[in-house]
């Protein structure tokens, strides 16, 4: 793996090849996050070559030296990490222009997946200027420079916050969109964006996934989810509950209409969500220009004790928990229907809510400060 700062290279390059020639070279934005690190692995286990392009404003570049040491690179060829930012078009032109590309068969950056965002829906209803500048004004930077450069092949992030407050039921991606606060907005405003794009020129392949609630961690243990601060969501506070950072978790309601009366979700281990990734960035690099919009969930819906229970099974730790008030912005239930990502992509979850728990787990366990922690090197 080579960094390239902002000011210049820390480690020189190794441009060694890659012989595979039929794989991509791909631009990842965000790489170093939650599941921006996840998916890295999983499209580096698969032969891609890639470079990240993140500014580490909610992620450390430890995250990528795991992810390395997990794929086992000897050498820089697969991985460059540029640190930027998605608004600075002199960035994006560094990561666009950046190695990592097979030396035998040099060729520019053919596919993105943008992960780069901001994601706190509190933090968006205090600060939404900052998140229509970074969630809107990133993703126009970025289509820029993908139109500069010559890649029309983008897999984008979206969520399934937009749909707000959801009727009853499984969730298709026909279900209007009508998101409930700033981050939401955001996250809607990039979609039309990209749509508006795809539909001013021709030759543009888009695939914009609305996941559901993306959990866990890789089942070595060495990379995961480290949310700064207090978690704002329900699995990263169970895990700091189960490994002694916080006393006991506030549970946001017990009078929803659900069967146990707490909130209901749809969680998908972080691993499955990689892999449909990998799915997506596969199929718009085979097939003819279209406009992708897929719900990424397991279909299953868990309330709040379910993962609870789960979790303390999985860790053999006991969660004290709270009923406390509802959470204002919350919905009931949120689950995916998620038929079309099966039938476009071939894609659907393979791993369970234990499993889930038990590589979370593995991932606190070993790092309990995250990757800021001295036991975790
Ligand atoms: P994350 O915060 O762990 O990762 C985002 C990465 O983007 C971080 O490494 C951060 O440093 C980087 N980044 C932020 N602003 C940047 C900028 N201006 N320039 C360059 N890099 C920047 O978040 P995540 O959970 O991995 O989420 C990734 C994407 O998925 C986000 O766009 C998020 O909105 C979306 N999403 C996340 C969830 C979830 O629950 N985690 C659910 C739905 C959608
Ligand atoms: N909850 C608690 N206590 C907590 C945290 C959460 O009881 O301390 C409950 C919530 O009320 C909800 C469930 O746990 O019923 C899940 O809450 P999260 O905050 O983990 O997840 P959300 O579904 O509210 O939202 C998350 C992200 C959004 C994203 C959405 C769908 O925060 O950004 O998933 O992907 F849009």
């Amino acid at each position: 793996m080579q960094i390239l700062e902002a000011t210049g290279p820390r480690s020189l390059a190794n441009f060694a090849s890659c012989w595979l020639c039929a794989l991509a070279h791909l631009l990842i934005t965000g790489g170093a996050g939650f599941i921006g690190s996840h998916t890295a692995l999983v499209l580096l286990e698969a032969g891609h070559s890639l470079v990240v392009l993140d500014n580490f404003s909610n992620s450390s570049p430890e995250s990528l030296r795991r992810v390395a040491e997990l794929a086992g690179l000897s050498d820089a060829s697969r991985l460059t990490v540029v640190e930027g930012d998605i608004r600075s078009a002199a960035d994006l032109d560094r990561a666009f222009n950046a190695g990592a590309r097979p030396a035998l068969a040099p060729k520019s950056i053919e596919g993105v997946i943008h992960f780069a965002g901001l994601k706190a829906v509190g933090e968006s209803v205090q600060e939404p200027l900052r998140y229509w500048d970074v969630n809107v004004g990133g993703s126009r930077s970025l289509v820029e420079a993908m139109r500069r450069h010559g890649c029309r092949r983008l897999v984008f992030s979206s969520s399934a916050t937009l749909y707000g407050y959801p009727e009853a039921g499984p969730i298709p991606e026909t279900a209007p969109v009508q998101p409930i606060n700033p981050y939401g907005h955001s996250k809607a405003a990039a979609e039309q964006l990209l749509a508006d794009v795809a539909g001013s020129e021709p030759g543009w392949h888009i695939a914009r996934l609305r996941y559901f609630n993306p959990v866990g961690a890789h089942p070595s243990g060495r990379i995961g989810e480290d949310p700064g601060g207090t978690p704002n969501n329900l699995f990263p506070f169970i895990s700091q509950v189960a490994v002694g950072r916080r006393p006991q978790l506030q549970v946001f309601g017990g009078d929803w209409p659900t069967a146990d009366g707490t909130g209901v979700r749809d969680y998908i281990h972080v691993m499955d969500l990689a892999e449909g990734h990998r799915a997506a960035i596969d199929r718009l690099l085979s097939h003819a220009p279209e406009l992708l919009t897929l719900n990424l969930g397991s279909g299953q819906g868990h309330s709040v004790l379910e993962l609870v229970r789960a979790f303390e099974q999985a860790s053999g730790c006991s969660v004290p928990t709270a009923i406390g008030a509802r959470r204002e912005g919350d919905a009931a239930s949120t689950v995916a229907d998620p038929s079309r990502a099966a039938t476009v992509l071939g894609w659907r979850t393979r791993r369970s809510l234990a499993e889930i728990c038990r590589d979370g787990w593995a991932w606190q366990r070993a790092n309990p400060q995250g990757y800021g922690s001295p036991t975790s090197a």
